[in-house]
Formats: C-alpha cells, structure tokens, sequence
C-alpha cells in the first residue's frame, strides 16, 4: 500500500481575519447555530473554548460523539488527528479545526513512509495504533486504541506478534499491565508528557505527604512509578473528583483541571513539575493555538477544513470501527 501524507488535505487558513465582535462568545454560538455546527473539544482546550462546546471529552469519548453528529459540521477542538478521525467518521459532513498547525509530537514522529518500513520489517506481526497518529498510519493498522481502552485493545492479540505505535511509554505501560515483554514499539514520545521530572516530583511528595498523585499513561517509567492511579484523562477528572484526598498532584496537561474544577472545587490541584521550572511545557503547544479567536474565524469561514482521501479514509475506517465496537 502506497500512502503519502498530503498536508494540502487541510485547507489554508483565513488571510483576512478583520476586527472581532465585542462579544466574542455570543458570536461563536450564533455562528454554530447559523452553520448547524456542533463544538467538540478535548480537556486540554483552554476553559473559555471548553465552556462552548456542545461536548468536551478525551480521545475515545470524542471519537464517540463524533458517530453520534447530526449536524452538517463539525468545529473540532482538538489537535488534528482528533478532527481527522472525526472526518473518517464523518465523510459527508465538513469538519473545520481552528489551527490548522495543532499537530501532536506523536503523530508528527511516526511518518506514514517510515512506518510503512518499519511495518514491513516485522511481516506477520498486527499493528495496534495509538490514535495519536495520522490518518495513513491508522490505515495502516489493525486496531486503533486510546489511552483508556489501550489494555483492553491489546489484549484482542494474544499470542501475536504486535507492532504497538507511536508512543512508547504508553507502550510500556501497556505491556506492563498485560504481561507482555515482547511488544515491537515504534520510539515516539509526548513532548508533554515526558518533561514531567521524576526527581522533581519525588521532592514533591515530601512536601504533600498525603497528595494522591494521578498520571497520564504517556509519562516516562519514572513518573508513572510514583502515581497512585494511572488513566487517561477522563479518568483522571474522574478519580480527582471521587479521591478522598484533598490535595492532588496531577501530571498531566493542565487543561484537565477545569473540570476538575468545576466538580470539585474545593480540592487543592498542584501540576507536577517540569524538568524545567522556568517554562509552561506542561501545556499541550499544539492543542493551544485554537483559541476563541480562531474558532470563530473557522466557524464564520468553514475554513480550514480537514480532508481526508477517500482511499485511506476507507481504510482508517475499518481499525477505528474495530475500536469503537470493542469500546460499546
Ligand atoms: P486522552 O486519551 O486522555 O484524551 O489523551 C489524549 C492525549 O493526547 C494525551 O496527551
Ligand atoms: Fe500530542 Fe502530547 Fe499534545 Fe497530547 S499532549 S496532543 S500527545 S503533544
């Protein structure tokens, strides 16, 4: 299968944005009224874009509502595998993302040509892909996971050889929980998540001695070795909301702590430290170009829109399906 990775699938984006409306928020949700759009956003979205959408989630929660859109467009905030996967799903319906350059490091670092290759090398062996990848890796691959179904997903190849792509912390852990050593791991890494300093959250915990400390299964060895309770983000509002400790310590991407917030408003949330103090790295760089401004832009222009070629669409299709039936 020859498959190529065509940026010109997104469309570009507005040359000329022009003033804004005062009121910036009434104005998005008139526009979504007038175009029929539906606003899905992902946890690591700023609060004020998490505030308009009709449904905010983690990767699999997202992927779900978007089989569940009787709209005629979808304005997904979220990075641009997130709104791809929404487009596989969606074929007839326009998708628009607000930035256009939201990638993600794991999708940016598992080129569809160096996978094929590395596919390749491995005959026999069935690929599970972490859906942080793109559209031509997924038609690639056997089965699609996210981070809060990945165990359950590689557990469907017992006894098989597997590729496990792209991220290979997640792989670890995944391996690690099903008792697997002999998982062949394409060597990608969120940058988010891997700048969470193990030694930094050590000291850490001597200061909060009951913090309960919650992980996102993308961290290194080190970090995940000190949490009290790994899961994806969804899970991880979740626990924080439930935990009896009052005080958390979170690593993962800091968008999760609205909710959180907003659930529980009275628990004391500390970020887990970087590698280095003197920088926010604990926000997503990609997931945070859409911002208010840019949803509006994309709503009033329908642009940039995310395209997929109906070849590979077809075939990023099947392992997603795959997914969302082994999720129900
Ligand atoms: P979730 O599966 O928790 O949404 O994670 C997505 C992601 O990109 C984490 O960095
Ligand atoms: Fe990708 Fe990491 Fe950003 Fe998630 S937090 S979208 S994995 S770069």
């Amino acid at each position: 299968m020859e498959l190529s990775y065509d940026m010109a699938c997104v469309s570009p984006t507005h040359s000329q944005a022009g003033a804004f409306p005062e009121d910036l928020e009434d104005a998005i949700l008139e526009l979504k009224r007038e175009r029929n759009a539906v606003l899905l956003a992902h946890y690591y979205q700023d609060s004020e874009v998490q505030d308009l959408a009709d449904f905010v989630g983690d990767s699999l929660a997202l992927a779900q509502a978007a089989t569940r859109v009787e709209r005629e467009v979808i304005a997904f905030c979220g990075v641009h595998f997130m709104a791809e996967t929404a487009k596989i799903l969606n074929p007839e319906r326009v998708v628009v993302i607000p930035d256009p350059e939201a990638g993600c490091s794991l999708a940016d670092g598992c080129p569809p040509d160096e996978f094929r290759a590395f596919v390749d090398r491995h005959p026999g062996a069935a690929v599970l892909s972490y859906i942080n990848c793109s559209a031509e890796v997924k038609a690639m691959s056997d089965l699609i996971c996210t981070s809060s179904n990945a165990v359950k997903m590689a557990r469907q190849f017992e006894g098989r050889d597997l590729i496990f792509a792209p991220d290979r912390h997640l792989a670890r852990w995944v391996a690690q929980q099903i008792g697997r050593d002999d998982l062949i791991v394409w060597p990608g890494a969120c940058v988010v998540h891997e700048q969470f300093s193990a030694q930094r959250l050590a000291q850490l915990r001597l200061k909060h001695p009951d913090a309960e400390v919650l992980a996102h299964p993308e961290c290194d060895e080190a970090v995940l070795a000190q949490a009290d309770f790994i899961a994806s983000t969804t899970g991880i509002i979740q626990r924080a909301v439930e935990s009896q400790a009052s005080t958390l310590i979170i690593a993962t991407e800091d968008g999760v702590f609205h909710q959180i917030q907003q659930k529980a408003p009275r628990k004391r949330l500390i970020q887990a430290p970087g590698v280095d103090e003197s920088c926010a790295c604990n926000r997503c760089p990609f997931m945070r170009l859409n911002t208010l401004e840019k949803l509006y832009l994309c709503l009033r222009d329908l642009t940039p829109e995310v395209r997929v070629p109906e070849a590979v669409r077809v075939r990023a299709l099947a392992p997603i399906q795959r997914m969302l039936e082994l999720s129900a």
